[in-house]
């Protein structure tokens, strides 16, 4: 299978480094400071077309594929990981109605989603239901037709500013654990739907992350994707499509982080030369290479691996399972590492806010958790085995 880029994700790739380096990048220490939710970044996004890349070209998309969606998120890290979470987010929250929706319900939220008029989030966790999908208690029960969801979710990224949100339910409690889920489509501003607590974050602090509330919350019945008890199908399909979306996350975030401290080991000098003549420096940023050039390559070789995989829910192959967790414990595990010896680079500035190295430092530690922790990917990868 080859993965060399094509000349228009090349094109893509140059076009959204431009943007991140002359909109994105200036003002994410602030973003980080200040703790909130970008809509300005959410709309530069929406002006350049970037919420399209993996929509169909019949719902208003661009089609150009998942590694395009990789490239876009991958570029944006490299200088803001708050930012790279909106396309992130929006094709985790969109994937379960790619694998699993029908035509009406494309028809109805698609175009929004894809022009970036509309955002949308993902509500799978809860308090005792983070890496064991089949804890999940919200329940969902069948009233006319409606379905009536009472529950609570946490730690849900966007869900404040999202106008829509696939929801993860159980709609049958006789069922244990992964059986009887289901997924609903849920509109902001549902009667019964609220926000509640927002967490203050060690990372990506310009992203929100939130509680859900559903408190006889009637959700129209032609909501519910695919049908009753395919909610864990679709769900550990939509991750094992968007965990490499981490992984370009990651891959960014490390790659920015290697950047500014090649730069900053040529300009700073100490006995006499530039400390990136210092053996000692000098082989730490060959490490720091070698990782990302690595973690690049599994990133490639899986978003194009994906493309191959139909949008439905018949089950992805062995393989396929193997190479989405690994490339997203390995880019991960590469963000903590390289920002990490980045901040070691740059040594006592590398420790203070003025540079950015200790931010993306604290952005990196949320690759290794969100959309399955690097020990639930090992799980996942192992079962493959
Ligand atoms: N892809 C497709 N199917 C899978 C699968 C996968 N990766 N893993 C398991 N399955 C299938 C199994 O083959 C099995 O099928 P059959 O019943 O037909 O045999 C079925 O699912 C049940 O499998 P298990 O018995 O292994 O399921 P389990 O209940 O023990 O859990 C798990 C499996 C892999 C641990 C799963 O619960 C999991 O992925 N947990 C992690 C959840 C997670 O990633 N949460 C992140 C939250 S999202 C987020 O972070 C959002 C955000 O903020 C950005």
């Amino acid at each position: 299978m080859s993965y060399t880029l094509s000349e228009e994700q090349l094109m893509l790739k140059d076009t959204v480094r431009r943007l991140a380096k002359e909109k994105i990048a200036p003002g994410a220490a602030k973003r980080d400071e200040e703790g909130v939710f970008s809509h300005e970044m959410s709309d530069l996004l929406k002006e350049n077309g970037l919420f399209a890349a993996d929509f169909p070209e019949t719902y208003g998309g661009a089609e150009m594929g998942f590694l395009s969606c990789c490239i876009i998120i991958e570029e944006i890290a490299r200088v803001c990981a708050s930012t790279s979470v909106i396309p992130l987010v929006h094709e985790l929250g969109t994937m379960p109605i790619s694998l699993a929706g029908n035509d009406e319900q494309k028809q109805r939220f698609f175009p929004d989603l894809a022009e970036g008029s509309k955002l949308i989030a993902f509500g799978l966790t809860e308090p005792g239901a983070g890496s064991d999908v089949g804890g999940i208690r919200t329940k969902a029960v069948r009233d006319g037709d409606s379905y009536v969801l009472d529950g609570r979710k946490c730690f849900i990224t966007h869900g404040d500013v999202a106008d829509v949100l696939t929801v993860t339910a159980r709609t049958n409690p006789e069922l244990p654990g992964n059986k009887g889920l289901g997924v609903f489509i849920v509109e902001k501003g549902t009667p019964g739907f609220s926000i509640g607590k927002k967490e203050d974050k060690m990372g990506i602090r310009a992203s929100s992350t939130v509680e859900l509330l559903f408190e006889n919350c009637r959700v129209p019945a032609e909501n519910l994707l695919a049908g009753e008890g395919k909610g864990f199908s679709i769900v550990m399909k939509t991750l094992d499509f968007t965990r490499p979306s981490v992984a370009a996350q990651a891959l960014g975030i490390a790659d920015g982080a290697l950047d500014y401290a090649v730069q900053y080991a040529k300009e700073r000098e100490q006995f006499g030369r530039p400390i990136l003549q210092q053996q000692g420096l000098a082989f730490l940023l060959a490490d720091m290479t070698i990782q990302v050039l690595a973690a690049r390559e599994l990133l490639y070789k899986t978003a194009t691996l994906l493309e191959e995989v139909p949008r439905d829910l018949s089950r992805v192959s062995p393989e396929v399972i193997r190479y989405s967790s690994a490339s997203k414990n390995f880019a991960s595990d590469t963000a903590m590492k390289v920002t990490t010896e980045a901040v070691q680079v740059l040594g006592g500035y590398g420790y203070i806010k003025e540079y950015p190295v200790e931010r993306m430092m604290r952005d990196a530690k949320i690759t290794q958790i969100y959309e399955g922790t690097t020990q639930i990917q090992k799980l996942v990868l192992a079962g493959t085995l």
